[in-house]
C-alpha cells in the first residue's frame, strides 16, 4: 500500500471519528423540536456511531472484535434502509442540514441509501478479521459522501 493512499485512509478514518464525535454532541439536539427532523437526525448520528466503532478498532484505539464488527455494520444496513423511511416526508428546519434537493430527486437519494445497505450486507457476509476493516470503512464511506455530497449542506 503507497505512503499517500494511507494517509488518504487515515484522513478519511479520522474524520468519520471526529465527526461522529461532534454528531454525539448534536444528537442532544434540544434544540430540534420537529419530530420528523429529530427521527432522521438521530438515524444519521446511530449510523456515524456504528462507524467509528470500526474506525476505532482499524485505529487500534479498540482491540479488533468480530462480532462487534460484524454487529455495526449490521446495525449501518438496517440504519440505511431506514433512511429512505425517515426522510420521506419533505421537512425543513434551520438546524436541519438537508437540502431541498433529497425531494426533488428522492429516488437518487434512496439509491444511494440502498447502495449503503447493500453493500454492508455483504461486508457482514465477508467481515473476518482487521485487514478487512479497512476496505469495509472506506467501502461505506463512499455512500456517506456521495450523500452528503448532493444532499447535505
Ligand atoms: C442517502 C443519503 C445519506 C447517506 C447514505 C448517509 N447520510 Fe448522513 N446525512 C444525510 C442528510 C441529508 C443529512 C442531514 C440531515 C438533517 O440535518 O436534517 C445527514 C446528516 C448526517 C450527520 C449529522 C447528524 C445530525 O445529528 O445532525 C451525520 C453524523 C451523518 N449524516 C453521518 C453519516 C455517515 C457516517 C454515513 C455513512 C455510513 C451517512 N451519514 C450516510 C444523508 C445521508
Amino acid at each position: 500500500m503507497t505512503k499517500r493512499f494511507t494517509f488518504m485512509v487515515t484522513a478519511l478514518v479520522s474524520t468519520i471519528v471526529a465527526s461522529s464525535i461532534i454528531s454525539g454532541n448534536l444528537s442532544a439536539h434540544s434544540g430540534v423540536l420537529n419530530k420528523d427532523v429529530a427521527a432522521r437526525m438521530k438515524v444519521m448520528s446511530e449510523i456515524a456511531k456504528n462507524m467509528s466503532v470500526l474506525g476505532k478498532m482499524l485505529k487500534k484505539k479498540d482491540p479488533f472484535d468480530k462480532d462487534k464488527a460484524v454487529s455495526a455494520v449490521e446495525a449501518i444496513e438496517s440504519l440505511a434502509v431506514e433512511t429512505p423511511k425517515v426522510f420521506k416526508k419533505q421537512e425543513m428546519h434551520p438546524k436541519s442540514e438537508a437540502k431541498l434537493t433529497i425531494w426533488e430527486d428522492f429516488e437518487a437519494f434512496t439509491k444511494i441509501a440502498n447502495k449503503l445497505s447493500v453493500d454492508a450486507k455483504q461486508i457482514t457476509e465477508n467481515l473476518q478479521s482487521f485487514d478487512d476493516i479497512r476496505p469495509a470503512l472506506i467501502n461505506l464511506s463512499q455512500s456517506c459522501k456521495s450523500c452528503h455530497s448532493r444532499f447535505r449542506k
